[in-house]
């Protein structure tokens, strides 16, 4: 972690968040005050057809704002075509602002979409850092998952179908700015989409926690995030989705996104770009399932800093931070397990020896994430987790 005191550091966190149970019904309110009355909305279709609520907002904002141009999303993991034709229906309307009503991949749309608004031509000649010239929309995200943590980052990450890789749009023009954490949302979401969702976030909030470019500051939201989704996720594991878990979730998985973005990503996030691309495996399933192997992977290697989010959530006393570390990988592992996350990876198809090179060969190109691990992560030690997980 970086030191404060001795070191340069910077934290940015640029997103208004609004939370309360029904409080997207005063969604027009809050855009109004930054004369926001004309927009672009982004529903995903899944949330569309199964959740009254997303119907009930739709028609508020119809009912109470001058413009409302809506675009139902069918593509779970979007690509940079699916943006091309996506942008098409916006096109000839003037807008002042898009908000975006769904999961990561839906709220990533919409910063997509967003920025073609302003910057003309494909989608894919704004792959990459700082290509985005023009000011894009302002974006409003309203997450129905407790997961990503997109509605609070500027990273907006599509399919390159002709690479076969995913990229992101990445530029600091692209924070939401504004978030609506409404537990309301979440009333129709799975119970298997919940809580791959949730791990999605304690993989966020645990690898910034751990990350060689943390800080004093970041570790106040990843900490935070922690305590809020470990308490939560094994209540939800214990059946119980009421409002106050679904609330505690969003603003976990808000804080743990914050905390992430500052502070980096590590093995188990970027692990989940080749499971995704090659598995078709949805983000927030493809990294929890190595989230246990990298702690115990870190705590074998005697980091032991994991010590101090197990006093936050178990009594430790009389524990050395090496023994409370062991227990709080086997805690992490426990909780995936109890909301029946895959614990290997033969449940997502990748069975045979060259699927799992396929994963460790296509690694190579997340290097910075592996450099975030706070013990060497090189090629054997990927090697290493990912078969371990066969
Ligand atoms: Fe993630």
């Amino acid at each position: 972690m970086k030191d404060h005191l001795k070191e340069n550091i910077r934290f940015v966190m640029k997103t208004e968040m609004l939370s309360g149970d029904g409080i997207a019904r005063e969604l027009p309110k809050y855009l109004k005050n930054y004369a926001w009355n004309r927009i672009g909305l982004v529903v995903d279709k899944g949330v569309y057809d199964h959740c009254p609520y997303v119907k009930e907002i739709i028609g508020i904002c119809q009912k109470e704002l001058e413009h409302v141009t809506l675009f139902v999303n069918e593509m779970p993991e979007p690509t940079y075509d699916h943006l091309d034709q996506s942008k098409a229906g916006f096109q000839d309307v003037a807008l002042d602002c898009f908000v975006g009503i769904g999961g990561g991949s839906t709220l990533d749309l919409t910063k997509g979409l967003a920025t073609l608004k302003t910057n003309e031509g494909a989608a894919i000649n704004y792959r990459g850092f700082g290509k985005v010239k023009n000011m894009p929309l302002p974006v409003v995200a309203l997450p129905t998952t407790a997961g990503t943590g997109s509605e609070v980052t500027p990273y907006a990450v599509f399919i390159d179908t002709a690479a076969k890789w995913k990229f992101g749009i990445n530029t600091e023009y692209n924070y939401p700015r504004l978030a609506v954490y409404d537990p309301q949302f979440l009333s129709s979401c799975p119970m298997k989409v919940f809580a791959s969702a949730g791990m999605d976030a304690m993989t966020h909030t645990l690898e910034s926690f751990v990350a060689r470019n943390a800080t004093f500051i970041s570790r106040m939201f990843s900490r935070q995030a922690f305590k809020l989704l470990f308490e939560n996720l094994n209540k939800l594991a214990q059946g119980d989705m009421s409002t106050p878990v679904k609330l505690n979730l969003l603003i976990g998985s808000g804080c743990a996104g914050a905390a992430l973005m500052n502070a980096g990503a590590g093995p188990a996030g970027a692990l989940s770009y080749p499971l995704g691309v090659y598995f078709d495996i949805p983000h927030g399933l493809a990294g929890s399932v190595f989230l246990p192997g990298v702690i115990k992977h870190n705590v074998a290697h005697e980091y032991y800093e994991y010590a101090e989010l197990y006093d936050l959530v178990s009594d430790g006393h009389g524990l050395s931070p090496k023994e409370k570390s062991i227990k709080f990988a086997d805690a992490i592992e426990a909780l995936s397990h109890a909301l029946g996350i895959p614990t290997d990876l033969k449940g997502f198809g990748v069975k045979t020896e060259s699927d799992l090179m396929l994963i460790v060969d296509n690694s190579a190109q997340l290097k910075a994430a592996f450099d975030q691990n706070p013990v060497k992560f090189g090629q054997d030690e990927i090697k290493a987790v990912v078969f371990s997980l066969r």
